[in-house]
């Protein structure tokens, strides 16, 4: 089938393994793996699309509690004590916390923010053209992509700006864990998860003592001060955990869509025109973007109860990994599914999960930025294109660009 190690990021150093994917998926869509950063016990590969949809979604066999989302076991989750985040609660507990959050994410709150979103991607329109005008050249992931979901999960949790570039190198760094040049060896970086769990407490300090002044604003983290689940107040690590979540999960996934899409628009010159030449393209395209930058490759779950994937048996203890990276480009699930189409319908990409308890919260947030980040690239940046090749990170569980030089064409 394959002899590739998918659990060794440097397999990840050109980009997703696609020939690795598709013989699994033809051969053995769901198959025992063994790997450099997995147990002697090994994981169970899942590939195919409709297979990782349904396991998505099969959350009363498939757990993410036990042992945690990440390739390798997060052993200290099998301590009932230690607390977790959102993302590896199982309901009961899962929906009452998702609750709490969950009012930060209505439609009618996206809304608000769209208007400010469109006056960032203006500012950073402006300045990307500046130092195109001074220098010619300009750093898409740098200069394009980063800003935009930074300054609204900012917003949203009432950051102030002082403190965006501290929160978003902190972000980098407990992401970034599995990429080489992060310095980690392999593991998330526990001093910038510390640092990150003081800046929360002291930010919700100071919010707590205007709220008992009589000042409140309307942010992610006054409500989840305010919050109550089964009658308590959350915990400072709880309170903490949601936090490092939310910084982390709407950062890089967001800059990643972007620089990867901007990336995919370079190689394909005619689709980029196709968007010149019709603006009622923009709603696929971003789905498009979505589905071919797959920012997160994977999540894990545990085997909770035995059960079965695909017709394969799997059993109480075992790990499974649902492959986004190989779902999205299934060719039972996408037409030429290797082949980049800005109008494509339909398009039932996993990137923000197969469904289930845990589809994420931003997707929608998430899609608007995408957005207003394409149409200002259209309006104020139309000869953009490529000044170098992509270079990406090294990680099998973030799809990141490090950098992707640009000129006007
Ligand atoms: C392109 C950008 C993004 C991608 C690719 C992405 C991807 C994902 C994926 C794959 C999941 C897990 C789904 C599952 O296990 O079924 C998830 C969950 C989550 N995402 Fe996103 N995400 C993005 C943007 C955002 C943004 C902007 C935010 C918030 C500001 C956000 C907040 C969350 C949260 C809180 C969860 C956990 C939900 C839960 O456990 O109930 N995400 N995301």
């Amino acid at each position: 089938m394959t002899s590739i190690d998918l659990s060794d990021p440097k397999v990840f150093s050109r980009g997703i393994p696609h020939a690795a994917f598709t013989a699994l998926r033809t051969e053995g869509p769901i198959s025992r793996q063994y790997g450099i950063n997995t147990g002697r016990e090994g994981y169970w590969c899942v590939t195919r699309h409709a297979d990782v949809v349904a396991a998505n979604r099969d959350f009363e066999h498939l757990s993410p509690a036990p042992l945690g989302t990440m390739i390798f076991d997060r052993k200290e989750l099998l301590n009932p004590k230690t607390p977790r985040m959102l993302i590896e609660m199982d309901p009961p507990q899962h929906t009452r916390y998702r609750r709490l959050v969950n009012r930060g994410f209505t439609p009618r709150m996206i809304a608000m923010l769209a208007t400010q979103m469109r006056a960032v991607a203006r500012t950073i329109s402006d300045r990307a053209n500046r130092l195109l005008d001074e220098n010619g050249e300009i750093d898409v992931v740098a200069d394009i992509a980063a800003e935009l979901p930074m300054q609204v999960i900012a917003a949203m949790l009432g950051i102030p700006e002082e403190d965006h570039d501290k929160m978003f190198a902190l972000s980098q760094r407990i992401i970034g864990f599995d990429d080489p040049e992060s310095d980690s060896n392999g593991l998330p970086d526990g001093e910038a998860m510390m640092q990150m769990y003081a800046y929360a407490n002291t930010l919700g300090a100071k919010k707590r003592e205007a709220m008992n002044g009589g000042v409140r604003t309307d942010d992610i983290v006054t409500a989840l001060l305010d919050a109550e689940v089964d009658g308590e107040q959350l915990s400072e690590l709880e309170f903490d955990l949601f936090f490092l979540l939310l910084v982390v999960a709407g950062n890089e996934t967001t800059r990643t869509a972007i620089s990867q899409g901007i990336s995919y628009l370079f190689s394909n010159p005619d689709q980029w025109q196709r968007l010149l030449d019709d603006r009622s393209l923009v709603t696929t395209a971003v789905d498009e973007i979505l589905r071919v930058a797959t920012p997160i490759l994977y999540f894990r779950r545990t085997v909770t109860a035995d059960t079965e994937i695909g017709g394969v048996a799997v059993a109480k203890g075992d790990r499974v990994v649902l492959w986004y990276a190989s779902a999205n480009f299934d060719e039972s699930a996408f037409a030429d599914p290797q082949s980049f189409d800005v109008g494509r319908t339909p398009n039932n990409h996993v990137t923000f999960g197969g469904g289930g308890p845990h589809f994420c919260l931003g997707a929608n947030l998430a899609r608007l930025e995408i957005r207003v980040m394409l149409e200002e690239l259209l309006d104020q940046m139309p000869t953009l294109g490529p000044a170098g090749p992509a270079v990406l990170g090294s990680s099998n569980f973030t799809n990141g660009l490090r950098q992707l030089s640009a000129r006007r064409t």
